[in-house]
């Protein structure tokens, strides 16, 4: 099979399995719940380990693909003159907005990318940060995009290894005993790069885990991201206790996920 259809079973094996589990998938997922957590733990989180390779590229017009709450968008807006920023989920939207407020330099369109590739104009970058691993028809988007920007940079975890604190949530508070399908990750995305004939470099980002100010909210997070009712809370605690860390204050989980930074040029 080639990377291109590789990505699109992977996409759609683990939508599938997340709908098996009664999760909404694709632009649904981000609900108001989800985005009020992903605000609360990302939002404002520290980016400069990803960033510091993307800034070298950030002038002009710029177009975000998926900005979520806009932990990236407000750093694009300090050096370019532009940035559309295209995202489904109005919940999202409403955070973005908050968290950036209103201002010329800024175009936010509710939509998919994939419902916006017609409507494309040129841009010096885009950034796809933390969302393509559930874009099924990746082909057609990363040929859109780079056709349309000086330079792609698109932000991306590896699917490593399951860490054992999440086996554990997953075995005893979620009763799942088989592992969730992987979404695509970095790898995948360089095959597909390939497969289109793209040029591209690679660069490894090191992403500190200790970001946490309590124990207690790193048993929130987990929370938040499972959706585990507050009745399930004292069990969590128990599986998660022995796996959390502390360094120089900080809490955290082991990670199981790289992340890789890849600046994809533009398409000619
Ligand atoms: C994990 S969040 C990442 C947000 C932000 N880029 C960051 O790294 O902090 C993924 C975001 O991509 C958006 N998204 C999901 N599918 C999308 C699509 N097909 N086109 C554009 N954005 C999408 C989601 O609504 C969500 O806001």
């Amino acid at each position: 099979m080639d990377a291109i259809a590789r990505w699109k079973d992977k996409v759609r094996a683990a939508r599938a399995a997340r709908e098996a589990a009664g999760e909404a998938t694709g632009a649904q997922h981000w609900d108001a719940d989800r985005a009020a957590w992903f605000n609360r733990f990302a939002g404002q989180s520290d980016r400069s380990h990803t960033y510091r390779f993307v800034a070298p590229y950030v002038k002009g017009r710029v177009l975000e693909i998926g900005p979520g709450p806009g932990a990236y968008t407000r750093l694009l807006l300090r050096d370019a003159e532009h940035v559309v920023a295209v995202e489904p989920s109005p919940f999202m939207i409403q955070r973005l907005r908050e968290n950036i407020g209103v201002r010329d330099d800024l175009t936010i369109v509710e939509s998919t990318i994939e419902a916006y590739l017609d409507r494309l104009e040129t841009y010096d970058l885009a950034l796809a940060a933390n969302v393509l691993s559930g874009i099924e028809p990746i082909d057609a988007v990363l040929s859109a995009v780079t056709a349309h920007a000086e330079v792609l940079a698109i932000i991306m975890w590896s699917n490593a290894h399951t860490p054992a604190w999440s086996r554990d949530v997953q075995v005893e508070l979620l009763g799942r005993h088989a592992p969730q399908p992987n979404m695509p990750d970095h790898e995948d995305l360089l095959g597909v790069l390939d497969a289109l004939g793209l040029v591209y470099t690679v660069h490894r980002a090191e992403v500190p885990i200790h970001t946490f100010a309590y124990p207690a909210e790193v048993v929130d997070w987990v929370q938040g991201f499972h959706s585990l009712p507050a009745e399930r809370r004292a069990d969590l605690e128990r599986v998660l206790a022995p796996h959390i860390s502390e360094e120089g204050g900080k809490y955290g989980l082991p990670s199981g996920r790289d992340t890789r930074v890849v600046l994809v040029r533009r398409a000619l």
